[in-house]
């Protein structure tokens, strides 16, 4: 039976919906995003599981909330609820203090912590206690992300040998990094007992494939170009480099919307000519926020005529904001964005357009059409879709990309796009002046490279690639 004939497991941390209290009521808010919009069709078609955290704990009525919700979606949602404690310890602490810092190359944010890395345990047990209750012979189980890692191994420890395939979102760390964490060991021979490991880029598999060899001198490495194979105590685990990617078509039909276009010109009627920047991110302190203002900041310096004739519009969209490093980071923003505004401001011109908020879909669309310039300088990410997504919502090839060169999409963008390192100020500040003088001509060569580029591998070839590879011996 072929992946495709079998029904779709989804396990992840959070579920596609988000149940919520709304004064004395119980309510379900369905999430978009890729892999939903991706996912969904499928998950229909084969009449599919999705496992997750509901972001409630067990007080809600959640299982009658989701039985509507499934009826309506045409899958089944089921629901790993989480006590306060748990997402404190679990999520807060070891998955996002620890694994997200050190996986992103920050070690100097990584909090090693053992309690919580006894709750991560603790909660990965609980997701594969529920795997295991769902579980039947034709499922196809695709587990997602670092904040799961050790459900294969919970799996096999209560004697489920079934097939089980996962996929990293985020970036694998070099093996002087991994190194570091005191559990290096047990997340290492954790993933080991998955059957199918997918990575974003290359570059993220060869991390893994050289802490295995460092760490688990007994196992075999077999290395070809898309993929490597490990054996380990008879076993074989496959890994693949599958870069994740956006529905093309549907941001480039949106983008054309009589909508999108009003949205688009709303942006450009209230900050008025001037050429717009763009930086759209989770607020988050690996997507190199503060690196990217203080390029613009040395842009103005060093570029006099870039002076009243471009803005920076940069959207920060609220993450994890219980986590402390977030709300420092949401204070230093705030004071060096007022700092720049009050260096450089003059009547009728203010650098930088800050926001704190989340955007709805047309407003989103909005901005991709009406800025001219996308400036994506995450210091590490793991693919990064917003710049796929500006390139598809580009529909008159007029956009211009500056890319950080340590997003995982820059295997696929640096033909099309202005590559940067964002530590360095200087080489970003000359992209922005860059982009700011390019020709119309090359602006079009570039943007048509890169939209091809993301019309061709676009999010359904990334399942494609990652079900047929599973099936490919
Ligand atoms: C990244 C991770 C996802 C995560 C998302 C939002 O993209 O790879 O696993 O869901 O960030 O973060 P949150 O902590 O709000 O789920």
């Amino acid at each position: 039976m072929s992946p495709e004939e079998k029904k779709l497991f989804i396990v992840s941390n959070r579920l596609p919906i988000m149940v919520a209290r709304d004064g004395d009521e119980w309510m379900v808010n369905a999430s978009s995003g890729g892999l939903i919009t991706a996912l969904a069709p499928l998950m229909k078609r084969n009449h599919g599981i999705w496992l997750g955290w509901p972001g409630c704990g067990p007080e809600a009525p959640v299982e009658s909330l989701l039985e509507a919700h499934s009826a309506e979606q045409g899958y089944e949602l089921r629901p790993v609820t989480l006590e306060e404690e748990q997402v404190e310890k679990y999520y807060r602490g070891f998955s996002n203090q620890t694994i997200w810092p050190l996986f992103h190359d920050l070690l100097g944010y990584c909090d090693f912590n053992a309690e919580n890395w006894n709750f991560y345990n603790l909660v990965n047990e609980r997701f594969a206690a529920s795997v295991a209750d769902f579980l039947k012979p034709d499922h196809f189980v695709w587990i997602h992300d670092y904040q799961l890692m050790l459900v294969a191994h919970f799996l096999r420890e209560m004697g489920i040998d079934t097939h089980l395939n996962f996929f990293l979102h985020i970036p694998f760390p070099s093996c002087d990094l991994l190194r570091r964490l005191p559990w290096k060991y047990e997340i290492i021979e954790g993933l080991l007992q998955y059957d199918h490991l997918g990575f974003q880029t290359a570059h993220d598999r060869r991390n893994f494939v050289q802490c295995v060899r460092s760490l688990i001198p007994e196992a075999a490495i077999k290395g070809h170009r898309q993929r490597s194979e490990i054996i380990l105590e008879g076993r074989t685990v496959k890994l693949g480099t599958y870069p994740i990617s956006i529905d093309f078509d549907e941001f480039n039909s949106f983008a054309r919307s009589k909508e999108v276009a009003d949205a688009a010109w709303f942006v450009h009627e209230n900050i008025p000519k001037r050429t717009l920047l763009l930086g759209i991110d989770r607020l988050d302190y690996t997507k190199g926020i503060p690196e990217r203002f203080l390029a613009f900041e040395r842009a103005l310096e060093k570029y006099e005529d870039l002076r009243k004739q471009i803005s920076l519009v940069q959207i920060a969209v609220p993450s994890r904001t219980k986590v402390p490093q977030y709300r420092d980071l949401k204070e230093d923003l705030d004071t060096l964005a007022g700092r720049i505004n009050s260096r450089y401001s003059t009547e009728g011109w203010v650098p930088i357009h800050y926001m704190f908020r989340e955007l709805n879909r047309t407003q989103l669309l909005g901005y991709y059409r009406a800025c001219e310039i996308a400036f994506i300088t995450p210091l590490r990410d793991g693919m990064n879709l917003v710049c796929k997504e500006y390139c598809a919502s580009s529909i008159d090839n007029n956009g211009v990309l500056i890319l950080s060169e340590f997003a995982g999409a820059a295997d696929q963008m640096a033909k099309g796009a202005l590559m940067v390192n964002p530590y360095d100020l200087e080489g970003t500040a000359d992209a922005i002046y860059a982009a700011f003088i390019m020709p119309g001509d090359e602006r079009q060569k570039r943007m048509k490279a890169l939209r091809a580029e993301v019309r061709r591998n676009d999010v359904q070839r990334w399942i494609d690639w990652f079900l047929q590879s599973d099936q490919a011996g």
